[in-house]
């Protein structure tokens, strides 16, 4: 399994770029740029990476990103997961990025984007590894913060495909942005959004009918409604779903009660990424495989899986046949 894990063309769709942060570079960051950080050792980040929740998750998560001040740390950050994309054989990604965890503490949406987007640009060129850039906006803030984040955005537009909403979910459901993802709908950004990690599913419903989301981030709580269920079989709509993440920050119990193989039974355009890798134990291949080893899954299974993370993608119809047409 392992091996055809490896092997397979896969593209990620769920990745968090601040998530990606590993330890030895966020010392690294931080001593460059005098920044506090709450832990000298590795041993001291393992401890402190024990989530019980997904709010304790980001408390440490916005604390970690502090570290990155310049471009070039965005760069570095960026281009770093560039390097485990095409050592695992990923051949196209999806990047979320969190503009307002930056801005909010004075680094500039330029510095941030930029510094992305070059290490993009060069691990098209240089690696191969195709990518579309998503901006989110967090829920917990404002909309009036959102709507000012929109604005800011689209200075940048041509680097940026569309929006995600991400960070703490329950009590901030997605009909509290209506009015930003209509305002987004009509610049012709791509919508996305998280829900249904550990909010419910009216949270899953409300993306899809008040934001128009394309695609649901995570969504593995739509079995609490077999009429969801049916209408995302019935519309296609994909879900992109981190198994490792979901077992850390405990929104299921262990992988082996982790829903999605039965998703994918029954019809549901599900796939498979890793959201915060530095944070949550493993990388794409690693994901897969803890799917594999935990829920009996078949090597056709596996494949169909990595089809799906190019079918679900935003890449075009003949791109798409492009990529799948790897997969045997
Ligand atoms: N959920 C919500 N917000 C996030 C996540 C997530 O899985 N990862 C990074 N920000
Ligand atoms: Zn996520």
């Amino acid at each position: 399994m392992k091996e055809l894990i490896q092997k397979l063309p896969k593209a990620e769709l769920h990745l968090h770029i601040e998530g990606t942060l590993e330890p030895e570079l966020m010392f690294t960051l931080a001593q460059k740029n005098n920044i506090v950080i709450p832990y000298k050792t590795i041993e001291e980040v393992k401890h402190a990476y024990n989530f019980t929740s997904l709010q304790s998750f980001l408390d440490i998560y916005y604390a970690g990103a502090n570290v990155l001040i310049t471009e070039s740390d965005f760069f570095d950050l960026t281009w770093a997961y560039l390097l485990t994309c095409k050592a695992q054989n990923v051949l196209h990604v999806e990047i979320f990025f969190d503009p307002q965890t930056h801005t909010q503490r004075g680094i500039s949406f330029k510095t941030v984007v930029d510094g992305i987007t070059q290490a993009l640009q060069k691990g098209e060129i240089e690696l191969g590894i195709s990518s579309f850039l998503i901006m989110c906006f967090l829920r917990h803030l404002s909309e009036e913060e959102a709507f000012k984040t929109l604005q800011e955005s689209l200075l940048f537009k041509d680097k940026i495909l569309g929006v995600g909403l991400d960070s703490s979910e329950v009590g901030h459901p997605p009909s509290k942005f209506e009015r930003v993802f209509a305002a987004c709908e009509n610049v012709g950004y791509k919508i996305v959004a998280h829900a249904g990690e550990e909010g419910d599913s009216s949270y899953i419903w409300e993306a899809i009918n008040l934001l128009h989301v394309k695609r649901i981030d995570h969504g593995i709580r739509c079995d609490e409604d077999a009429t969801l269920v049916e209408f995302l079989i019935e519309k296609q709509i994909p879900l992109t779903v981190c198994p490792l993440s979901n077992v850390k920050l405990r929104a299921v119990s262990s992988m082996r009660e982790h829903n999605i193989i039965n998703l994918l039974r029954k019809g549901v355009l599900v796939t498979i990424n890793s959201d915060d890798p530095a944070y949550f134990g493993g990388y794409i291949n690693e994901n897969y495989e803890a799917v594999a080893n935990s829920l009996h899954v078949s090597q056709e299974e596996l494949k169909t899986l990595a089809q799906n993370s190019f079918k679900a993608s935003f890449l075009s119809e003949v791109q798409k046949q492009h990529f799948s047409q790897m997969i045997a």
